[in-house]
């Protein structure tokens, strides 16, 4: 079944192929940006002028009319800005309702590509036809994102499997879309030295060879499914590494339902603060256990999978493209640290981030303590498994005074991912409307396992 790409109640046209080349794919991009800052400016203006109530209708419009905007610039250009929306449609902790319902379109009803050229990335990465590899095939999408369209089709032994195909020449747009996040993370440096943002171009810079690359997808997902599979709350979709090539992945396909989809969990039986919870319990095992995580949980790689009988409710995780995985060393530093910024601990918590990498330009615990409260102190001592608008408006105030005295000059690249993942969940656990306290969740992988064994040990 097919999917519908609209905006605005306007049908979205995907273009035959996205612009090529550093420039044509950087101008249109900073003309849009600068465009609706321009417009924003002027409505704050008349917002001062005429006061913010009378204001509201036009302050609404102008945001609806911005994403849209967004999500038309991103359908043309393709690559890394798809991703870059995914990541803010999923964050509806602190951003407006209009970007959020907006942008979600960009998790997987991008407009698809034409059938005639994915069928020939398929073929020419396995060699043979789609009627050879396949029992039977459907030429319409289910879905298609920031890489790749995703079709179903079955084996001949009658297996149900998504087919990811990669979209021809995206290799080159990644490449091109790097260069420029990198120039502009360099220009915003030297204009705003309180967030660098050259560490997070430097850590996709890393991360997005391996995107591109479905062998190394489908690696990861066995290796974390291998590690995951005590666990009766995760679904990881099998590997048919015949059918698949660097372009082409072939995998079980998961029915299940869209996680930020309350009407339909609820109608399927689940209670949406439930998935919440084994979300994040699932997280706290990934990065604080394992030391090896899905690091792109927005809302179009997460599917719930209602209990069937066999299995409880399920967490479908997709899409592993962007893996971590921690050394034991740094694995050991996260807990620490975490632990550290519970207690309220400046001593420990600046010790803890120094190990880790973090250097600010002086050596001061109250800065190191102010940065460990504002990456999770808050939220966890705030009662709720999220952040809010507010919280996040006052957090920015405290931690940007702070780091204009004292700039953060070394962040360690594991980190940036994590903050990512903690980004991501928790605009989902706002979705879920989750009433989870974090702080519970997380105490029990303060202690790694093997840290009890060891005191057992000694104790017997
Ligand atoms: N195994 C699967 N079962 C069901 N749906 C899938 C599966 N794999 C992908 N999809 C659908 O296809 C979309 C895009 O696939 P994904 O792997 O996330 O590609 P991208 O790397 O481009 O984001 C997903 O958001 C999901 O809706
Ligand atoms: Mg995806």
């Amino acid at each position: 079944m097919a999917y519908r790409s609209e905006v605005g109640g306007r049908q979205l046209q995907a273009p035959v192929r996205p612009p090529y080349g550093r420039i044509r794919r950087s101008l249109p991009l900073v003309a849009t940006v600068v465009g609706l800052w321009l417009r924003w400016r002027v409505l704050r203006v008349q917002r001062r002028i005429f006061g913010v109530a009378a204001m509201e209708g036009a302050t609404h419009r102008f945001h609806q009319a911005a994403a849209e905007a967004i999500v038309r610039r991103a359908v043309k250009q393709q690559g890394l800005i798809i991703k870059t929306c995914q990541f803010l449609g999923s964050r509806a902790d602190i951003l407006m309702e209009e970007y959020v319902r907006t942008l979600s379109l960009l998790h997987d009803a991008v407009p698809p590509r034409p059938w005639p050229e994915m069928r020939a990335v398929i073929e020419g990465e396995l060699g043979t036809t789609v009627e050879e590899l396949y029992a039977t095939f459907d030429p319409h999408p289910i879905a298609a994102a920031s890489l790749a369209q995703v079709y179903r089709a079955t084996l001949d032994d009658g297996t149900d499997v998504a087919v990811k195909v990669q979209y021809p020449g995206i290799e080159r747009v990644v490449e091109w879309d790097l260069d420029v996040i990198r120039w502009l993370a360099n220009v915003w440096a030297k204009i705003e030295t309180v967030f660098d943002l050259r560490p997070v171009a430097e850590e996709m810079s890393r991360n997005a060879p391996e995107e591109v690359d479905f062998l190394h997808e489908g690696r990861a997902s066995e290796e974390l499914a291998g590690l995951l599979g005590e666990r009766a709350d995760v679904a990881i979709p099998q590997i048919y590494w015949q059918r698949s090539a660097r372009r082409v992945l072939t995998m079980d396909y998961l029915e299940g339902i869209r996680i930020t989809d309350l009407e339909a969990l609820r109608a399927a039986g689940v209670d949406p603060a439930r998935a919440a919870d084994t979300l994040i319990d699932l997280y706290n095992t990934m990065i604080l256990r394992h030391g090896m995580f899905h690091a792109d949980p927005h809302p179009g790689n997460l599917l719930v999978l209602p209990p069937d009988g066999i299995h409880p409710m399920r967490i479908g995780l997709i899409d592993f493209g962007l893996t971590k995985r921690l050394t034991d060393e740094f694995r050991e530093m996260v807990i620490v640290l975490t632990t550290a910024i519970i207690a309220q601990r400046p001593a420990e918590i600046t010790d803890a981030m120094e190990d880790m990498g973090f250097r600010a330009r002086i050596r001061d615990e109250e800065t190191y303590a102010a940065i460990g409260q504002a990456f999770l102190g808050d939220v966890l001592r705030s009662g709720k498994a999220y952040m809010d608008q507010q919280l996040f408006a006052e957090v920015n105030l405290r931690l940007g005074r702070i780091l204009r005295a004292n700039p953060l000059v070394e962040v360690p690249p594991d980190v940036i991912l994590i903050a990512r993942v903690m980004g991501l969940l928790s605009g989902i656990s706002r979705s879920l409307e989750s009433d989870a306290d974090l702080l519970q969740a997380i105490e029990e992988y303060l202690r790694p396992p093997a840290l009890e064994e060891a005191a057992v040990e000694t104790v017997g």
